[in-house]
């Protein structure tokens, strides 16, 4: 009895060892250590033995067992463990790769990108953003801003009226001297804003200075041709503060030039005319392409026509008759005075990026849009 005994603890070894994976393993765990095994019989039968056999078969028999069961318990464990380590390296997925999204990604549209160029910009020099209405009352669009009564601006074939009655009720409006209006409104008291410039009024009525703010947003014309469009985007920026003078609007464009076509350009400034800056300039930057001296490769350069100055906005110091309209407010034209400028968005970005015509950024032809990515 004691040799089958032995037998069976080598056959056990030999087969748990042999085992190649878990279920191996488990067959030869059924084999020799479960209910039918040749074991389980042996020591389920020692009390048929003789008195004499007992003790040993069954010291021998457990001993034997527990040896098997450890054996059993440490293969499974360890193929258990390797096939865990298998799986996870067949399974793996690196989660630190980007996902493959099933259609391509969009973008943001190549004037987004440059309104958000310009305001950056700003924003570093310290200037926060404010946004107007684009439907505007004419004393802001016109009438605050210095343009008088007849001012050719203010033509039906030059701006886009609105009709008051579309507006509904409850819209406070004003007339074109900024009061109330106790009449109903007239066709020309409602307009499309034709430049960003209504919002230096606007909010030099609601904060006392020192102010320094950029006004970006949608203008409307009636223009229509490669350069022109009816509706457009402006970024207006004013600043009034103590002894602001026009050098250093000067000295603003400049850096503002630079940081959008780059650290070499230059910037100068043409006199011009604006009903509600005094004196009133035209701003040109250097241009990029042929550095300024206006030749490329021997030939006249293309893009700032021979000139090497590109036009990019209108300025100029704020018309003190600006100031007497929120005088109330802080701005004494006696004592106050700053600078404002207004430039195209759509120029902005068609200079730096050479797009031809204007009107392509509102076509939404992607193979245009595509490329600024
Ligand atoms: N509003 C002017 C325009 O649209 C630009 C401008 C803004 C000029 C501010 C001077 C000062 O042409």
């Amino acid at each position: 009895m004691l040799d089958r005994i032995e037998r069976i603890r080598d056959e056990g070894r030999a087969a748990i060892a042999a085992a190649a994976d878990a279920a191996a393993v488990e067959e030869a765990r059924v084999r020799y250590l479960g209910r039918k095994a040749e074991l389980t019989t042996i020591l389920r039968g020692i009390g048929e033995l003789p008195a004499a056999e007992r003790g040993p078969v069954g010291k021998a028999g457990n001993e034997v067992r527990r040896e098997l069961e450890g054996l059993v318990e440490e293969a499974a464990a360890r193929h258990e463990r390797s096939e865990l380590d298998r799986r996870l390296a067949a399974e793996a997925i690196d989660v630190t790769l980007p996902g493959t999204p099933p259609v391509r990604l969009g973008h943001l549209h190549p004037l987004t990108r440059t309104r958000r160029e310009i305001e950056d910009i700003f924003i570093g020099l310290g200037y926060r953003i404010a946004e107007g209405p684009e439907v505007e009352h004419d004393y802001y669009n016109f009438t605050a801003l210095n343009h008088p009564p007849g001012h050719p601006a203010r033509m039906l074939q030059d701006t886009f009226y609105v009709d008051p009655a579309s507006l509904g009720d409850g819209v406070e409006l004003y007339g074109s001297d900024g009061a109330p209006l106790t009449a109903p409104p007239g066709p020309r008291d409602v307009l499309l804003r034709t430049h960003t410039s209504p919002m230096q009024v606007r909010a030099m009525e609601d904060a006392e200075p020192p102010i320094f703010i950029i006004v970006p947003g949608r203008v409307y014309r009636r223009d229509s041709d490669a350069t022109h469009t009816p509706m457009f985007s402006q970024v207006e920026g004013l600043a009034v503060g103590d002894g602001i003078t026009l050098a250093d609007l000067h000295g603003t464009l400049l850096t503002f030039a630079r940081a959008v076509f780059g650290e070499e350009r230059d910037v100068r400034i043409r006199p011009h005319f604006f009903p509600f800056t005094e004196p009133s300039v035209e701003v040109d930057v250097s241009c990029f392409r042929c550095g300024g001296s206006g030749e490329l490769d021997r030939e006249r350069c293309g893009l700032c026509k021979g000139t090497g100055w590109l036009e990019i906005l209108g300025a100029g110091m704020v018309d003190p008759n600006v100031f007497g309209f929120v005088r109330d407010r802080g701005y004494d034209p006696d004592h106050v005075q700053g600078f404002a400028f207004g430039m195209g968005i759509e120029r902005i970005a068609m200079l730096k990026h050479g797009v031809p015509d204007l009107r392509m950024f509102f076509e939404n032809d992607v193979r245009m849009l595509e490329q600024f990515r």
